[in-house]
Order: structure tokens, then C-alpha cells, then sequence
């Protein structure tokens, strides 16, 4: 056969395989509102720049007349590219073909694609959507996914490891995107659950739609398994070109530097944001952007447990983790979901070499039974954990009130922050002052012949005495009291300064989080 000949058969081969589960099957995708495996891998990656492997692979099944069967790429398509000139590794289940679902083969060309990101240090994209483990092959399926599982946690901390959900992803088969560092989900067309809805209709009796049990929205709002929602599949590829431009490819690199852009400070200006009265709240993320980077900010996690803000911004060019307090939810509180939030954050920071730029302005952590119950102690102590864990450069502002155990877990100089700075509204104290004069007064105020007056008084005493930065400042426990239209410089400068920074933890196999 000549070389044109052999050309012709090899293209006349792809083509085949490219039509995937063929037209019935794509046009039932179709209707459903999704795009294709291909067009969502063509849409992600920068033109002309994937790659593919395993095109030809074979489906292992033998029973159930599955050796008749012809399962193009094995329902999954595998290779590299890049995403805004980074590369990457990329899979994408095709739900064309025998509804995505995981047999031997598949699992076999998601492992090598990830051994691959692995040995090449580059960050990981999995692209969900499948009707889980391949049931004709039994307990191969099974095995394929307890290999791509393992290899999920090894790569923790190493690569960056990014989960799409794209359609249902079912069973165990949620357990792989759980592993990963990042979730996104799209309205109307991810679905995630354990049981489905007519296993918990027979167990249970209780009967509830697919998409309130595990839409988008649900993991997005409720349980927090998603960190990221998007309105349609272009706006969710749209918002992963994003996030790819804040982190590194690897553990062993930093995040690409961008060219460094002043905030826009017409629009976000802090003497405009803040308020002037300590009862007041702000959204704290008008501050994040009057610090950083073009007033950039892209929030992780934006609408679970909005009581603490996540997020990628930049300072000086600089890839920036943010964690803040935000007073407008709860007044800021730590409470069990947004210690998880936060603690989950800051290890992937520290991970993946981003600095840590922390807000401060909270009453405490949450009082109450339900919380108490439901493990307030347990969760609280993650973030405390992940701060004092953390060695990437810490830089801490306190805007206003820092009381008690929220003073201490919200990155404190004790947990090791690098550089603690306070705005003269800062209120650093063991708690507010009606709460303190409430205790220390007692016997004071109920000898009093005016009780009520006796607590305001005692309660303004209390105020003026530490409900105030310079307590702290007096102990070096915070670095600098500055105004707050230096917060951005200083922090630069701080930046630039740890740009060399060295720090360690003892040798161990591994700590012992409060998971
Ligand atoms: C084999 C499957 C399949 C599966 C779907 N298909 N799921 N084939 N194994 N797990 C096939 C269907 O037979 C069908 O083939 C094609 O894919 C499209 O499926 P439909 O049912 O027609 O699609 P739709 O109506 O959109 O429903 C999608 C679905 C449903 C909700 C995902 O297919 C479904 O409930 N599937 C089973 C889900 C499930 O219980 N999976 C096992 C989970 S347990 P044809 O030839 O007709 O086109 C699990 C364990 C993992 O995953 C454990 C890891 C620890």
C-alpha cells in the first residue's frame, strides 16, 4: 500500500472514531443542552493546539455481547493542549458512547493521561459526564475507578487538578472530582450524587428530582462540593481560562507574573467602601478590589458560605490568595462550612507557592447548639491548622473587629503570618465590649443603684481601653497601625520582601489535619 493509501486509511479510521456514539446519540447530547466531548475539548483549549491519545483503543467487555460492540475511544477522549498558552493535561467523557460509562479500557486511558500530567508536571482537566461504572464490566469498572481515585490523591498538592461536570456523574464516580482541587458546575446540566433519586424514592420513601437533589446550583450553594457555577458551558470553559492564568502548572513552580496594573480607584476607593460607623457593614470584596491588581478579583467558592471570601487577585503582578471576612453575612462569623472553605483554600495556596493575603474583620466564631453539634470545634480547628501549617508568604490586615478565637485562626502573627498590619479601627480584644463589661462588671453593675447606666459606662470604659489596635501593637503582636490607603503599598513592599522568604516544619511523613 503507498503512503497516500496508508494516509487515506489512517484518516478514514479517525474519522470513524470521531463520530463517537453517532448521530442519534449526538443529537439526543444535543437536545439535552450539551456539547459534545470534542467540541467541549476544542472549545477549552487554545486553537489548534490539542493533541490526542488512544483514539483507537479498544473496550475490553466480553459478556453481554459487548465483544460485538464497537465503543469508539472507549467513551473517552484523552490528550494535551494548552489553555491560554499553558499546557495541560485533558480528558472528556463521551456520553455518545455507551453513556460515557467506565470500563477497563477508559479507566486505563484517564490513568495514563494522568500519569502523564504527573511526569510532566503540568495541571490535570477532567471533564464529567457518564452514567458511572460500566455495568457489563462488573468489577473492572470498579478497579478503574479505585486507580483513577488513588492517583487523584497522590497528585494532591503536586499538580493542580481541575473537575468539570458536564452531565451526571453518579455513584462512586463523584469521588474522583471530590479528590480534585477545583469543581465547576453549569445550570441545568451537571448532576452529582451518591444514590440517585429512585434508589432514595425505595430505601427511604422520600422523593426528590434529580436536579434538587444534585443540580448545579445545590453543590454550589448548599453543599459546597462545586466551587464554581456556570450559567452555560462556554461561561463555565470561559471561567477555567481564568482560574489556569492564577496558578502554576506545578508544585515546583510559581504562578505566571502578569504586568502589574494600579486598582481602579474611582470605583473602588477604601475611604468610600469602609464605614465610618463600627456597627455598619461593607462588602469586603469592594476592599479586596481596591487593593488589588485592576481591582481584579475572581472568586472561588462565591456563593457558599458567604460569611468568608475566597479568591485569586493579583499584587504587583503577583498571583494572590485572598481570604477575608465578610461582614455583610453573619457579620463575618467562623462557623463550620466556612472554616472548611477557608482551610481547603489555603492549603492549596500554600501547596502551589501563592501568598496569602488575609482580611480581617469578625466577631468570633459562631455561637449555638447547631454549630456546637455540628462540630464547630472539629471544623473550626481546620483553618487553624492550614494557617500555622502554611509557609508561603502570610500577610495579615486587621480592618476593624479581630475578638477572640477569630483574632487568633484569622492568620495572627501566633500562626505565623509574616506581616500583621492594623487600621486604626481595629478591635483587638478576647470579645466585644458589651459582651466583656456583661462579665467582668457583674457584681459592679448589679451593686449599682443605676445598673444601666453603670454598664454603658463601664462598657465605653472597656471600649476605649481595648476595643483598639495599640494593645496589640504595645505586645509586637501587630507589626504597624497604618491608615488604610497604604494597605496596597505595604503590602507590595511585604511581597517583594518575602520574594526570598525561607521557612520550615519539622520532617514528618505527614501531619495529622482535623479532617
Ligand atoms: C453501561 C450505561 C450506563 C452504565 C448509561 N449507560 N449508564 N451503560 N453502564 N453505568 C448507557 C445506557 O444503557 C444507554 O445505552 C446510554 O448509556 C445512554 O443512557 P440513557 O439511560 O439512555 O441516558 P439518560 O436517559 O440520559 O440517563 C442517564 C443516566 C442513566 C441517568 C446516567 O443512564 C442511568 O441512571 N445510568 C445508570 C447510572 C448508575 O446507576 N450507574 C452506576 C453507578 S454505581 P444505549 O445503548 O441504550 O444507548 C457506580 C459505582 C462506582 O458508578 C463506584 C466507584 C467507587
Amino acid at each position: 500500500m503507498s503512503l497516500r493509501a496508508k494516509t487515506n486509511e489512517l484518516k478514514r479510521r479517525m474519522s470513524e472514531a470521531f463520530e463517537g456514539g453517532g448521530e442519534k446519540a449526538t443529537e439526543k447530547q444535543k437536545a439535552s443542552g450539551k456539547l459534545t466531548a470534542r467540541e467541549r475539548i476544542l472549545a477549552l483549549l487554545d486553537p489548534d493546539t490539542f493533541h490526542e491519545y488512544d483514539l483507537f483503543v479498544k473496550h475490553a467487555g466480553q459478556d453481554f455481547d459487548m465483544d460485538k460492540k464497537y465503543l469508539p475511544g472507549d467513551g473517552v477522549i484523552t490528550g494535551t493542549g494548552t489553555i491560554t498558552g499553558w499546557p495541560v493535561c485533558i480528558y472528556a467523557q463521551d456520553f455518545t458512547v455507551a453513556g460515557g460509562s467506565l470500563g477497563y479500557m477508559h479507566a486505563k486511558k484517564i490513568c495514563k493521561i494522568m500519569d502523564h500530567a504527573m511526569k510532566m508536571k503540568v495541571p490535570l482537566i477532567g471533564i464529567n459526564d457518564s452514567g458511572g461504572a460500566r455495568i457489563q464490566e462488573g468489577v473492572n469498572s470498579l478497579a478503574g475507578y479505585g486507580e483513577i481515585f488513588f492517583r487523584n490523591t497522590i497528585a494532591s498538592g503536586v499538580i493542580p487538578q481541575i473537575s468539570v461536570i458536564l452531565g451526571p456523574c453518579a455513584g462512586g464516580a463523584v469521588y474522583s472530582p471530590a479528590l480534585t482541587d477545583f469543581v465547576f458546575v453549569v445550570d441545568k446540566i451537571s448532576k452529582m450524587f451518591i444514590t440517585g433519586p429512585e434508589v432514595i424514592k425505595t430505601v427511604l420513601g422520600e422523593e426528590i428530582s434529580m436536579e434538587e437533589l444534585g443540580g448545579a446550583k445545590v453543590h454550589a450553594e448548599i453543599t459546597g462540593n462545586a466551587h464554581f457555577f456556570a450559567e452555560s458551558e462556554l461561561d463555565c470553559f470561559d471561567q477555567i481560562k481564568e482560574l489556569v492564568s492564577y496558578i502554576p502548572w506545578s508544585n515546583e513552580k510559581k504562578a505566571e507574573p502578569f504586568a502589574a496594573k494600579a486598582p481602579k480607584t474611582r470605583q473602588y476607593k477604601i475611604d468610600s467602601i469602609f464605614p465610618t460607623d463600627p456597627l455598619q457593614s461593607y462588602d469586603v470584596r469592594d476592599i479586596i478590589r481596591a487593593i488589588s491588581d485592576d481591582s481584579a478579583f475572581f472568586e472561588v467558592h462565591m456563593n457558599w458560605a458567604r460569611n468568608i471570601v475566597i479568591g485569586f487577585g493579583r499584587l504587583d503582578g503577583q498571583s494572590i490568595g485572598f481570604v477575608a471576612n465578610q461582614p455583610m453575612v453573619l457579620a463575618g462569623v467562623l462557623d463550620v462550612d466556612s472554616s472548611d472553605k477557608a482551610a481547603r483554600f489555603i492549603r492549596f495556596c500554600d501547596a502551589f507557592n501563592i501568598p496569602l493575603v488575609t482580611l480581617v474583620d469578625l466577631p468570633g466564631y459562631l455561637p449555638g447548639i447547631d454549630q456546637e453539634h455540628a462540630g464547630v470545634i472539629r471544623h473550626g480547628a481546620k483553618i487553624l491548622y492550614a494557617y500555622s501549617e502554611a509557609t508561603v508568604p502570610k500577610m495579615t490586615v486587621i480592618l476593624r473587629k479581630a475578638y477572640g478565637g477569630g483574632y487568633i485562626a484569622m492568620c495572627s502573627n501566633h500562626l505565623r503570618a509574616d506581616f500583621v498590619f492594623a487600621w486604626p479601627t481595629a478591635e483587638i480584644a478576647v470579645m466585644g465590649p458589651e459582651g466583656a463589661a456583661n462579665i467582668i462588671f457583674r457584681n459592679e453593675i448589679n451593686a449599682s443603684d443605676n445598673p444601666d447606666q453603670t454598664r454603658k459606662r463601664l462598657i465605653e470604659e472597656y471600649r476605649q481601653k481595648f476595643a483598639n489596635p495599640y494593645v496589640a501593637a504595645a505586645y509586637g503582636y501587630v507589626d504597624a497601625v497604618i491608615s488604610p490607603s497604604e494597605t496596597r503599598d505595604l503590602l507590595i513592599h511585604s511581597l517583594r520582601l518575602a520574594e526570598n522568604k525561607e521557612d520550615s516544619r519539622p520532617k514528618k511523613k505527614h501531619g495529622i489535619p482535623p479532617f
